[in-house]
């Protein structure tokens, strides 16, 4: 049998390829692009909420953002290790995103006003996370979607504690019910903006889908992120800011009005709110943990001199 063959019958029985498996070129080329690209959004994700920190109104709320906080790093981390299965470089990675040759996810180029923001993100953008990643535990590579099963489990926690937080709020004053009306209206589209463009404008889709990369399309997951979120607003006592949704009894979906693809575009190609400031942090932060690096390398050169 052939190596294609062989690539070809893995896929085809839906077991993993793995890391010394032969794969054709475009697939570890794609892999490498979604694994890095995922890892940059964990590590550039850290810093919407991390401005919180310090600022968090109690010990508890401070103690749970902290946590959630360090699990996105140890995301990041991952799948840089899973990325590195497939030949690339961290530090190269880390360059690309930099220098703006690699991307990261659309909706950490939105800036979190208030605390509540901190809730609606574990709400909407851990939800949307979760959608999209669930599925990705089957995805074909197989350190990528063994990576995602840990990762979809303290998803889940995030997802919990900004509901909980939300409905904490929701009970408080009006100011507070404010605050969340408010964080839910600027979050709801960036939320759906993030299973990426429609099907029919999505290039990488139909091959990622025959490579069993991608189980769904982005239409489908960001359907079914709209169908499990509906019933959880209507549960929290806010209304999401699209006066087209409503329930479609013949679909048994609910449709939504249209999205301004052109913002998606916009924020996407840098031109969001906050992506200069994002990019100018993570730079910062790669230059200020240099010494760090350069250090580890002389210690571990040092102890490969002792041992020879
Ligand atoms: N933000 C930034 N870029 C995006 C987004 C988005 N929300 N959606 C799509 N894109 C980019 C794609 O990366 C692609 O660009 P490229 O070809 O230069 O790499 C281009 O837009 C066209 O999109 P698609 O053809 O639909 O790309 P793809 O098949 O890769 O699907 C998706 C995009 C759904 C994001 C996929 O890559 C994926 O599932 N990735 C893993 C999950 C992930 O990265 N989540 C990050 C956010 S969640 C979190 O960190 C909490």
């Amino acid at each position: 049998m052939s190596e294609e063959q062989a690539f070809a019958e893995v896929i085809d029985k839906d077991q993993r390829i793995e890391p010394r498996d032969w794969m054709p070129d475009g697939y570890r080329k794609t892999m490498i692009r979604q694994i890095a690209q995922h890892a940059h959004s964990e590590i550039i994700g850290m810093q919407p909420e991390g401005a919180w920190i310090t600022r968090a109104p109690s010990l508890r709320r401070k103690a749970i953002l902290l946590a959630k906080v360090q699990d996105e790093a140890g995301h990041g981390l991952y799948l840089y290790s899973a990325a590195e299965t497939l030949g690339a470089d961290r530090g190269d990675l880390t360059r690309r995103l930099i220098e703006g040759r690699q991307k990261y996810s659309s909706i950490f180029n939105y800036p979190t006003l208030t605390f509540a923001d901190v809730g609606v993100i574990g709400w909407l953008v851990d939800g949307a996370a979760i959608c999209n990643q669930v599925p990705l535990c089957r995805s074909s590579y197989g350190p990528y979607a063994r990576a995602m099963i840990r990762i979809c489990k303290e998803e889940s926690f995030h997802q919990r504690q900004g509901y909980e937080l939300l409905m904490t709020m929701m009970r408080g004053t009006e100011a507070q019910r404010e605050m969340v009306r408010d964080a839910v209206d600027r979050w709801w589209w960036p939320s759906l903006m993030m299973f990426g463009p429609p099907d029919a404008d999505s290039p990488n889709t139909a091959q990622s889908m025959a490579w069993k990369i991608k189980r769904h399309t982005n239409d489908e997951l960001r359907q079914r992120f709209v169908d499990m979120t509906v019933p959880q607003a209507e549960a929290l006592g806010v209304t999401l800011p699209d006066p087209d949704l409503r329930w479609n009894a013949e679909r048994e979906h609910y449709d939504f009005g249209a999205i301004d693809w052109s913002e998606l575009k916009r924020v996407i190609s840098g031109d969001g709110p906050m992506n200069a400031e994002r990019i100018a942090r993570r730079r910062q932060a790669d230059e200020d943990g240099a010494w760090v690096r350069e250090a580890a390398a002389a210690h571990a050169a040092k102890r490969t001199e002792v041992r020879a």
